[in-house]
């Protein structure tokens, strides 16, 4: 069986690409390289021995979408990861993540459509909760109004899939992340963060490698055991394992509708200085710190309930806030070396 991986050399998506040849699927990569690098391949290939099919291709070129899917006119299973995903430069440039999130979404859509039947998985966000009135988040929690261009295009994302299954052959699950980090245990594959990382812990193995100076922990005034944010942090290989599950489920009918959410978390919040004590404890490193103001647009808490993607899709995180860590370290460490 194929399946399309849409930015199967980012982050995410090499990992998933990992654990797709791991279950016996093949795995035709599409990407652009805008924020990925070719070397990516050695590394899927290093852990799986298995090469995959790479086209370099933009999605926002309508034409090659169309080619692509004359080409392989036997594929009609996408994972979709391809997006840019910058809070800050979305604020910056919203019609370049208009464009590149919600152009190409529509093309790919466009060529699902032709099929008899065809299975898409979506890559959404926590994001969409905003923050939620009750931890942990269900999937039934309201959608907030988004706080940028990038948040706005996963609801708008989620909106077009759920117009468009209605009356498609279009079966989709949308998965909502809540915060993905580590690398994979063989340190052959990880997060390439280009310039100054955003993310917390991609900035911390970076700060405990010597990059950085120190990390600026935003705010230590919030409503929260210890007044930093709260956030579940989920290992990317037990992410990378839930859309293999998500696309078991549908290409075996076993969804229930046409259009399934499931949130994809641990169930467990961990504060800013927990994740930073957590890394010193894995890494026996002293990450120096200091507490500044609170960063624009951050939320006080956000953790998932996962009774559902544990529940319908079989799938659970199996590891730990120090497994991840620990995978995060060890790729610094190896790509630094
Ligand atoms: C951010 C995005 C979210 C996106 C996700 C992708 C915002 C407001 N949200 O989530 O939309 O889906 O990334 O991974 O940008 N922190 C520090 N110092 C730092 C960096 C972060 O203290 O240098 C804190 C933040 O205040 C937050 C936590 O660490 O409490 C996690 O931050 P981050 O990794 O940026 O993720 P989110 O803000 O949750």
């Amino acid at each position: 069986m194929k399946i399309v991986v849409t930015g199967g050399l980012g982050f995410i998506g090499s990992h998933t690409v990992v654990e797709l040849q791991n279950e016996g699927f093949e795995v035709v990569i599409i990407d652009n390289l805008s924020n990925s690098s070719r070397e990516v391949l050695e590394g899927i290939e290093a852990i799986t021995s298995i090469v995959p099919i790479f086209e370099e291709m933009d999605l926002r070129d309508k034409q090659s979408v169309q080619q692509f899917f004359k080409k392989h006119s036997d594929v009609s299973a996408v994972i979709h990861f391809a997006a840019s995903k910058a809070v800050g430069e979305s604020v910056e440039d919203p019609l370049l993540y208009y464009e590149n999130n919600i152009n190409t979404l529509v093309y790919v859509l466009q060529e699902l459509q032709k099929k008899p039947a065809s299975q898409f998985i979506f890559s959404s966000s926590c994001t969409v909760y905003g923050q939620a009135e009750k931890m942990p988040i269900t999937e039934n929690a309201s959608i907030q109004i988004a706080m940028s261009p990038y948040g706005n295009t996963k609801q708008i994302g989620e909106e077009i899939i759920t117009d468009v299954v209605r009356v498609s052959n279009i079966n989709a699950i949308l998965l909502r992340y809540f915060n993905p980090i580590g690398a994979h245990p063989t340190a052959h594959i990880g997060e390439l963060p280009i310039g100054v990382p955003q993310n917390l812990v991609p900035f911390i193995t970076q700060t405990g490698i010597g990059m950085r100076q120190e990390l600026a922990v935003y705010g230590d005034d919030y409503p929260t055991s210890d007044g930093t944010c709260v956030r579940d942090y989920i290992h990317v290989v037990d992410l990378a394992k839930a859309h293999v599950a998500a696309m078991k489920r549908l290409l075996q009918n076993k969804n229930k509708e046409k259009v399934e959410t499931f949130n994809v978390g641990t169930g467990t919040g961990s504060t800013v200085l927990e994740v930073i004590n957590t890394f010193e404890k894995v890494s026996g490193k002293k990450l120096p710190y200091k507490i500044v103001g609170r960063r624009e647009g951050d939320i006080t808490s956000a953790y998932a309930n996962t009774d559902k993607a544990n529940e319908e899709l079989g799938w659970k995180a199996l590891s730990t806030l120090e497994d991840g860590l620990a995978s995060a370290w060890k790729w610094e460490q190896k790509i630094r070396s």
